[in-house]
């Protein structure tokens, strides 16, 4: 399995849902047009059978780190750094979810950040996690920011330490 950039000639946006709207339209909406711009990356998990058809997306970009909401050792740690990477979006369709594919794209996304972060060092990735997903990314070592509902985060250092 590999993951392509979206290419909006190929691939099949309008047949995609993941039973949430918002992901929904922001893929058929917005994703292409802001890879244009250069404000964010979408990367499709193709189906092998027919690549047209979209198992799965996500969305990275870069956002600014709230220091104050990471813990006090990290605060030190990480005092001069500004941005973190944004996990942006991240969803399966309906028809795919329940077999291992989401874990599958959280990990590449994580691999595509971690790659990114050896050039343009940054030191937490973020993601935003929509209603009910908050324990989705737990399970994969991320913690939510303090005083935040669904914003969490995960280290760099964690995550080379457990991709290597
Ligand atoms: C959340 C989502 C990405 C998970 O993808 P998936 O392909 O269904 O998940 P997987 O099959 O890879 O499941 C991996 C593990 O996560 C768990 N899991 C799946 N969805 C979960 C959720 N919403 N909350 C908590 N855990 C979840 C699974 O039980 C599984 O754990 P297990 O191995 O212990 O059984 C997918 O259901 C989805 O797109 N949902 C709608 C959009 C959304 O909520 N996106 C979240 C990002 S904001």
């Amino acid at each position: 399995m590999n993951t392509v950039l979206l290419d909006k000639s190929k691939h099949n946006r309008n047949r995609f849902d993941c039973g949430i709207s918002a992901l929904n339209n922001y893929l058929k909406v917005m994703a292409s047009q802001q890879a244009k711009k250069d404000n964010t990356r979408t990367f499709i998990l193709e189906d092998d059978n027919d690549e047209s058809r979209i198992i799965g997306f996500y969305t990275l970009t870069m956002t600014p780190i709230d220091l104050n909401a990471l813990p006090d050792k990290l605060q030190k740690k990480h005092h001069s750094s500004t941005s973190g990477g944004l996990i942006a979006r991240l969803a399966v369709d309906a028809n795919f979810q329940g077999k291992g594919f989401g874990e599958w794209l959280l990990i590449d996304a994580l691999r595509k950040l971690l790659t990114a972060s050896d050039t343009v060092a940054f030191p937490v990735v973020i993601v935003d996690a929509k209603d009910g997903a908050k324990h989705f990314y737990e399970q994969y070592g991320f913690t939510a920011f303090k005083d935040t509902e669904n914003r969490l985060f995960i280290t760099i250092a964690d995550i080379r330490a457990s991709l290597s």
